[in-house]
């Protein structure tokens, strides 16, 4: 029988949400961290999967037992503010905390971090969720930031309410690869503002190989190899497996929030100043991402 845990869960996308329904489904105690102080006490979720519309509610923390984990599923530029607020909290130091952002930066924390890394594709207004496309997860087997190993409880409910989840031992080179797909599918969308199925076009094939290649390039220098046909094969099959799909970036740039482009190609550009790699189009991207808001 499957242990029934306290799960504290936030973020402002779709995942979050999708991640709450999926321990529900399992009968674990999940609340929610609301970024506002608000007078509810409780969020009443409708998710759609597969044309179908279920509904859940999650009582909102602290009105809730201390968790056993908790998820930030955030933007890449809040993980350190959401980190923050689990202090002010008093959530205890030792308590995992599962971290879901796109893109790459270096997070500074006493508190026990793993990454996860989804490619589900799903999108969000206010509380009603749409899960657009199905991918996978890859979970990190111990902490990133010290040598705590992920309890096992924990990896197994995980593995149950959001398959199919890998637990890894080499997350570094999931996040790399998560970052590919961010670095081409994100900031083109974004640019053109079209949904993930219409990068598949003739019309973007040449960019897009570009960005590939330099991406490859770049992650070399920096110790992690990827074959460049490969990459190009994975980014297709995103973009297939998310075709309905409005990107992260693309909803931000429309709602003119920040974007992540700081950490995903943003990123890129950074490393291969470092490295004294010439990455035009990672370039070319970024500024015209930054120059949309
Ligand atoms: O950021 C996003 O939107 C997602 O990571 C992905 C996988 C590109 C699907 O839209």
């Amino acid at each position: 029988m499957t242990v029934k845990l306290n799960w504290l869960i936030t973020g402002p996308g779709a995942i979050s949400g999708l991640l709450a329904a999926g321990l529900l489904r399992q009968q674990q105690q999940v609340a929610w961290l609301s970024r506002h102080t608000q007078e509810e006490t409780s969020v009443n979720w409708t998710l759609t999967e597969n044309g179908k519309a279920t509904r859940f509610v999650t009582p909102l923390y602290p009105d809730a037992p201390p968790p056993d984990a908790v998820i930030l599923a955030v933007k890449s530029y809040d993980l350190a503010a959401a980190l923050e607020r689990l202090d002010e909290l008093q959530i205890a130091t030792d308590c995992p905390i599962i971290i879901s952002h796109n893109g790459m930066l270096s997070v500074h924390s006493e508190r026990p971090l793993f990454p996860l890394i989804t490619t589900h594709a799903a999108s969000r207004e206010n509380h009603t969720i749409s899960h657009n496309g199905y991918g996978e997860s890859w979970l990190a087997a111990q902490a990133i930031n010290q040598p705590q190993p992920l309890a096992g409880a924990i990896g197994e409910i995980l593995q149950q309410s959001f398959p199919p989840l890998h637990l890894v031992h080499d997350i570094e080179h999931r996040r790399w690869h998560k970052l590919l797909i961010n670095c081409v599918i994100n900031p083109l969308t974004a640019i053109y503002r079209v949904a993930n199925g219409e990068l598949a076009a003739a019309r973007f094939s040449d960019i897009k190989q570009q960005l590939i290649e330099e991406f490859v390039q770049v992650a070399a220098a920096c110790g992690y190899s990827f074959d460049a046909h490969q990459a190009s094969q994975a980014v297709a099959k995103v973009i297939t497996a998310t075709a309905a799909n409005r990107s992260s970036m693309l909803v931000d740039v429309e709602h003119q929030r920040t974007t992540e482009i700081d950490a995903m190609n943003g990123f890129i550009v950074e490393q291969a100043r470092q490295h004294q790699i010439d990455v035009p189009t990672h370039r070319a991207v970024t500024e015209a991402v930054t120059a949309l808001r």
